[in-house]
């Protein structure tokens, strides 16, 4: 090891997209989580979690995810070291913007720096992936890897990344007031395990579509394919008022909506994200919410 301290930012980020489930995932900006890292001499990963709802992140390291990370990671090297975390929320937790695989993405870039070796992209891609697992039964890689590499991510097999810059699009995310303990487990067990063949060739065109928008930095192109019909009608039913606000969304110019990655939050892309967001926030009903206007990010996680 050749450092002691280190603090590393990651965006917040949108999975899916609408028709890339478990494949898609897009960087935004203005929004992020801070993790510190310390060694120390005692052995074994202490965790403490500041900032937004950080009463409702565990800090028991093997349950939290950028201490999940940081275990794994001290498991890579095999020797007895000891590391104190400080996360810093900035992404307000289980609501679909990524907030777990930003904290895991910044202790994967800060694990490394810290024990002083740098991993070939899949390998880090994988270590960012075990503070999903430990969060959300699912090594997942959507979310971590747009934290960790910025831009507009597609995750191929074996943590094989394709990124790409984004068009620049206005987002709005909104974020409805209802807690779901365990949420990304919960929505993930929403889904059935087989899928129609109709559904899949629908979700097939407007996924292939999307990563040819973004290819051709096509705004309008890129909202018009944010279509799902795989996975946004078994959660949406965890929406108050869904099919409302994403009406709303497309009435107030939006080019396109759905859920942004495990939901509850409901994500819209346009020209006019501040007028889409306040329809959506209204068509929520009684259901208070809250808007984020945002835009892509091309940068991922970093020293800070
Ligand atoms: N792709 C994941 C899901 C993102 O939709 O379950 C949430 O972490």
């Amino acid at each position: 090891m050749t450092i002691k301290q280190i603090k590393v930012y990651a965006p917040a980020s949108i999975a899916n997209l609408g028709p890339g489930f478990d494949v898609f995932g897009i960087a935004l900006d203005g929004l992020g989580d801070y993790v510190k890292v310390r060694r120390v001499s005692e052995p074994g990963v202490r965790v403490v979690v500041k900032g937004f709802e950080a009463d409702q992140i565990p800090v028991k390291a093997q349950l939290n995810s950028a201490g999940a990370v940081m275990n794994a990671a001290l498991d890579r090297i095999g020797e007895s070291v000891g590391v104190e975390m400080e996360i810093e929320k900035g992404i307000p937790p289980g609501t679909g913007m990524g907030s777990s695989g930003a904290s895991a993405a910044a202790a994967a870039v800060a694990a490394q720096k810290l024990m002083g070796y740098m991993l070939p992209q899949r390998e880090l891609v994988k270590l960012a992936a075990q503070g999903e697992a430990a969060v959300a039964g699912s090594a997942h890689a959507d979310n971590v890897s747009a934290s960790l590499f910025g831009g507009f991510i597609l995750v191929g097999d074996g943590y094989d990344i394709v990124r790409m810059d984004t068009p620049d699009v206005g987002f709005v995310v909104v974020v409805p007031n209802v807690k779901y303990a365990n949420k990304t487990k919960m929505a993930r067990e929403l889904l059935p395990k087989m899928v129609v063949l109709k559904d899949a060739v629908r979700n097939i065109g407007f996924a292939s579509r999307m990563a040819a928008a973004v290819a051709m930095k096509d705004p309008v192109m890129f909202g018009k394919s944010i279509c799902d019909s795989m996975i946004e009608p078994h959660r949406a039913s965890m929406i108050p008022n869904f099919h409302l606000v994403k009406l709303a969304a497309l009435q107030a110019g939006a080019y396109g909506c759905s859920i942004s990655g495990g939901g509850p939050s409901v994500f819209a892309v346009g020209e006019n994200p501040a007028e889409i967001g306040k329809a959506m926030a209204e068509a929520f009903g009684d259901v208070k919410s809250d808007i984020y206007l945002t835009r892509p990010s091309n940068l991922g996680a970093r020293l800070v």
